[in-house]
C-alpha cells in the first residue's frame, strides 16, 4: 500500500486492484455519477481492469487517490490531480460515496491534494471544472481557494471553470 498524503481524519493511497470492488458500486449510484459525464462499470471486473490500466501514476508521477478513513481503513471514494497531456492542465477531481456525503471528507482531502500539488508537485496552476448545478462540488472547490475564472460547456453542459495559482510560485519567479 503507498500511501501519499495524511490529514486530520483520511489518509490518501494509491489505488490497488482491490478497490475495483469499490469502483464498481461508487460509479453503480446514479447520484454519484449525475453530475459528472462518467458511466457505471458493467461489472466488479471491468472496474478492476480499469485500475489494473491506470497509469497515470506511471506517467505523470501522481493521479487520482483513494481516500479512506483513518479510523477504520474503509474507503469512501477518490481524490486526486489529473493531467490533461493534450493541454497540461491539471485538474482536481473528487468522488465521495453518498453515506459519507457533509462530513467535510472532500474538502479534507482536496485541500491536501492542493497542498500537495504545489509543495511536492511544484504545479503553478491546478483547475477544478464543476456543472453549474452542482452546488457540492462548487462549495468544495471554493472551500479550498480556488476562484471562479469563467463559464464553460463542460460534457455538454454549462459548467464553471475554477482556478488556484500557486503564489508562492509565482513570487518566487518575479
Ligand atoms: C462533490 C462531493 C465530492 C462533495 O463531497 P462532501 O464530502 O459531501 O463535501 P464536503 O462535506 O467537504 O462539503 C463541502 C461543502 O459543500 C457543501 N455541500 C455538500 N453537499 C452539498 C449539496 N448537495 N448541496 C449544497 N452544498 C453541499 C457542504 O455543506 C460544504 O460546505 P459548508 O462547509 O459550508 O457546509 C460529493 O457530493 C460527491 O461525491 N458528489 C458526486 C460526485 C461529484 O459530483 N463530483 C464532482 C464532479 S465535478
Amino acid at each position: 500500500m503507498k500511501i501519499i498524503l495524511e490529514t486530520k481524519r483520511l489518509y490518501l493511497r494509491e489505488f490497488m486492484l482491490n478497490d475495483g470492488f469499490y469502483f464498481y458500486h461508487l460509479n453503480k449510484d446514479p447520484e454519484v455519477l449525475k453530475y459528472t459525464g462518467d458511466i457505471p462499470f458493467n461489472s466488479v471486473e471491468e472496474a478492476t481492469l480499469f485500475i489494473k490500466n491506470y497509469s497515470d501514476y506511471k506517467i505523470n508521477g501522481f493521479g487520482r487517490w483513494a481516500v479512506c478513513l483513518k479510523n477504520s481503513n474503509d474507503f469512501i471514494g477518490w481524490c486526486g490531480l489529473k493531467k490533461d497531456l493534450k493541454t497540461n492542465e491539471v485538474d482536481l477531481g473528487f468522488r465521495i460515496f453518498k453515506n459519507q456525503w457533509q462530513n467535510g471528507y472532500a474538502t479534507e482531502a482536496a485541500l491536501a491534494c492542493v497542498n500537495y500539488g504545489f509543495s511536492e508537485l511544484n504545479l503553478t496552476k491546478i483547475i477544478g471544472r464543476a456543472y453549474v448545478v452542482n452546488k457540492a462540488s462548487i462549495n468544495v472547490l471554493a472551500k479550498c481557494n480556488f476562484n471562479f475564472k469563467k463559464n464553460i460547456i463542460y460534457h455538454q453542459q454549462p459548467a464553471v471553470l475554477y482556478i488556484i495559482e500557486n503564489d508562492t510560485n509565482k513570487k518566487n519567479i518575479s
